[in-house]
C-alpha cells in the first residue's frame, strides 16, 4: 500500500484476533514510531508489549485501580475490567518518558510521543494489522502507572490493541475541508 492510501483509509479495528503482528511487521511498525517529529531528537518514548498471560496480569491490575476508587464495585463490573486487555493478542504501551531540555517542554514531548503511535497506526493498516487506539480513565491512574513501572516524570500515552482485523471496515465519509481549512 502507498504512502497516500495508507493515510487516506486508515480505520481502527475494535474487534481483534489472533494472531498478532511478529517479526519483520512488528518492528516496521517500531521504526514507523521512530519517524515520528521529534523537537531536539529526544525520542521521549518508550513501549510496553503485553500479551499471553500479562494480559490477565493487566487486567488484575486494572481491578485493582477501579477498587481503589470505587471498593463497591459489583463482580460482573470487576469482570468487565478485568478482561479488557484481553480484547487482542498483543497491546502496545505507549509511555512518553520526557528528557530534560532547556528548548523543549514536556508538552512538545507528549506531541511527539502522540506522532510516535499515530505512525505506529499507520504502519499497521499499510500492513494489513488491525489496530484500536484506546485510553479510559484508569490507564491515568497513579495505581496503573505504578503497576506498569512507570517513573513520575512519565505517561501513558496510548494504548494500542493489535491484531487481526474481525468483522466490517467502517465506510468513510470524505470530509469537506472548507469546514476544517480557512485563509488567513
Ligand atoms: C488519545 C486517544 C485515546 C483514545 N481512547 C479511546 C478509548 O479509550 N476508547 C475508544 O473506544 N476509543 C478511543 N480512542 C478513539 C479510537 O482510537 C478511534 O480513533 C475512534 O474510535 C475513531 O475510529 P477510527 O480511528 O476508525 O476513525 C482514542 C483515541 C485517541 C487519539
Amino acid at each position: 500500500m502507498d504512502a497516500l492510501t495508507a493515510l487516506h483509509t486508515r480505520t481502527s479495528s475494535p474487534r481483534l484476533s489472533e494472531p498478532a503482528p511478529s517479526g519483520t511487521v512488528l518492528e516496521n511498525i517500531y521504526k514507523a514510531a521512530f519517524r515520528a517529529a521529534d523537537h531536539g531528537l529526544l525520542q521521549p518514548w518508550r513501549f510496553l508489549e503485553v500479551r499471553g498471560d500479562a494480559r490477565a496480569r493487566l487486567g488484575d491490575l486494572l481491578v485493582t485501580a477501579a477498587l481503589s476508587d470505587d471498593p463497591e464495585l459489583s463482580e460482573a463490573q470487576q469482570e468487565k475490567i478485568r478482561c479488557k486487555p484481553s480484547r487482542a493478542p498483543l497491546l502496545i504501551i505507549t509511555i512518553a518518558s520526557k528528557k530534560d531540555h532547556p528548548k523543549v517542554p514536556e508538552f512538545e514531548q507528549d506531541l511527539s510521543a502522540a506522532a510516535a503511535t499515530q505512525n505506529m497506526l499507520i504502519a499497521c493498516h499499510a500492513q494489513g494489522v488491525g489496530v484500536m487506539w484506546r485510553t479510559g480513565a484508569l490507564a491515568y491512574h497513579p495505581i496503573v502507572k505504578e503497576g506498569l513501572g512507570l517513573q513520575a516524570h512519565e505517561k501513558i500515552i496510548g494504548i494500542l490493541y493489535l491484531g487481526t482485523h474481525e468483522g466490517p471496515t467502517r465506510t468513510l465519509s470524505t470530509p469537506n475541508l472548507s469546514d476544517f481549512v480557512q485563509d488567513w
